[in-house]
């Protein structure tokens, strides 16, 4: 298939915009790219001037859940903060318990509509977290139907597990026991069933600490899988520098990180992934550190961390939005984060880019400039997604 008449958003250094541009895409990769005049001479089709990006990636979700938090906004607003409700016994413990209570199908069928509010808006690579079951049983259900969302629906999931999100009711009061649980049993389980493709953590004052997040990761290190830490989200305890020693893939959230913890982030090649949706929704004062990402050079991903507590954010370009006006990222910063840096956030090289080689996964928009992707609030201008070079959304005439 060769598709002219686009404006080419290839994402390689910046927008590496090529104006009337063309793709030939080839047994689902990308055959080549480039202006429309050097163009390979095959049949084809006229794509009107719409922008072509790649394929969006969200590369944090935690999408598969039950039960429903919205009693917990209230709570907010009326002046409770999340790590008081935490403390309370609410927030992450909460949705455990309604998690521990759905079945497979129930949590499938939950999952799957915010699934496709996602997919609307283009989106072609989706991670999705376990860490609301806590026990053996339950995280392996969640990471079934992680994986059974991308049987149903026409995207890659990428399955990360969170057993250490926080600490089970059972094990309320023998922290250490649950550490060693994680590290002996939920770990090895998921790693022997194949649902995790990466390992997680939450390090906080009302999570896991630092010492305890090392003994996940050496178990992680030990099958053979890759880790990323929710870090430094409400308070600094050195969980990026951590995450960073263990050569991890991500850091995530990062408003209080340090420049310390960015200068240890660039030496490692960690990607900072940034979550402006549990910043707005928590209405969090401390802004991550921006400039000095930029200034170390450590990649930024930006992501919706779609969750039924501190981020009930449903749509990756809202993500990219509020990344711009909350956090002071460029319209390109925030495409580079679910593209480019979204895909290395994964330790995806086949994609997030516009170039030979690359799997054919894209979106074309019915807009004039990848800027204006970023700009509206609530306007979805998708016209067509292509997986694998087939189109799965839209149409091409
Ligand atoms: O990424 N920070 C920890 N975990 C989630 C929130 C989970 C929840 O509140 O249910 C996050 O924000
Ligand atoms: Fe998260």
């Amino acid at each position: 298939m060769l598709l002219t008449n686009l404006n080419l958003a290839t994402m390689i250094g910046g927008y590496g915009l090529i104006p009337d541009a063309a793709i030939h895409l080839e047994g689902g990769r990308i055959a080549w790219a480039g202006p429309r005049v050097e163009a390979p001479k095959l049949p084809s089709t006229d794509c009107g001037g719409k922008l072509a990006a790649p394929g969006l990636i969200d590369c944090h979700t935690h999408i598969v859940y039950g039960g429903n938090r919205a009693n917990e906004f209230e709570m907010r607003l009326n002046g409770a903060s999340y790590a008081d409700i935490a403390k309370a016994g609410g927030g992450i413990a909460s949705t455990v318990r309604a998690t521990r209570a759905a079945s497979e199908a129930e949590l499938l069928a939950s999952a799957i509509r915010r699934l496709d509010t996602l997919l609307a808006e283009g989106i072609t690579t989706i991670e999705i977290k376990s860490g609301y079951g806590l026990d053996v049983e339950t995280e392996l259900r969640m990471l079934r139907v992680a994986r059974q969302l991308g049987k149903q629906r026409p995207v890659d999931v990428i399955t990360t597990f969170l057993g250490a999100h926080t600490f089970p009711p059972e094990y309320k009061d023998a922290r250490a026991d649950y550490v060693k649980f994680v590290c002996e049993q939920s770990l090895p389980a998921a790693a022997q069933a194949h649902l995790a493709d990466a390992v997680d953590g939450f390090c906080e004052g009302i999570a896991f600490s630092a010492a305890e997040t090392e003994q996940v990761f050496k178990a992680a290190k030990a099958l053979g899988l890759p880790v990323k830490l929710h870090a430094e989200q409400l308070s600094n305890l050195g969980g990026t520098k951590l995450a960073a020693r263990y050569g991890a893939l991500s850091a995530d959230h990062l408003e209080y990180l340090d420049e310390a913890g960015v200068a240890a982030m660039a030496a490692s090649g960690t990607v900072a992934v940034l979550l402006p949706g549990a910043f707005y929704y928590l209405r969090e004062k401390q802004l991550p550190p921006v400039a000095s990402l930029r200034s170390h050079k450590v990649p930024i991903a930006i992501a919706t961390d779609l969750n039924p507590g501190s981020s009930p954010v449903h749509s990756l370009l809202t993500v990219l939005n509020i990344s711009c006006v909350l956090f002071g990222l460029t319209p390109e910063e925030a495409l580079l984060g679910v593209t480019a840096n979204a895909a290395k956030a994964l330790g995806l090289k086949d994609r997030g880019v516009i170039a030979p080689g690359m799997k054919a996964d894209l979106a074309l928009w019915d807009v004039e400039r990848p800027g204006d992707l970023a700009y509206p609030l609530g306007f979805n201008p998708l016209a067509v997604v292509i997986r694998d070079g087939e189109v799965i959304r839209g149409g091409l005439s």
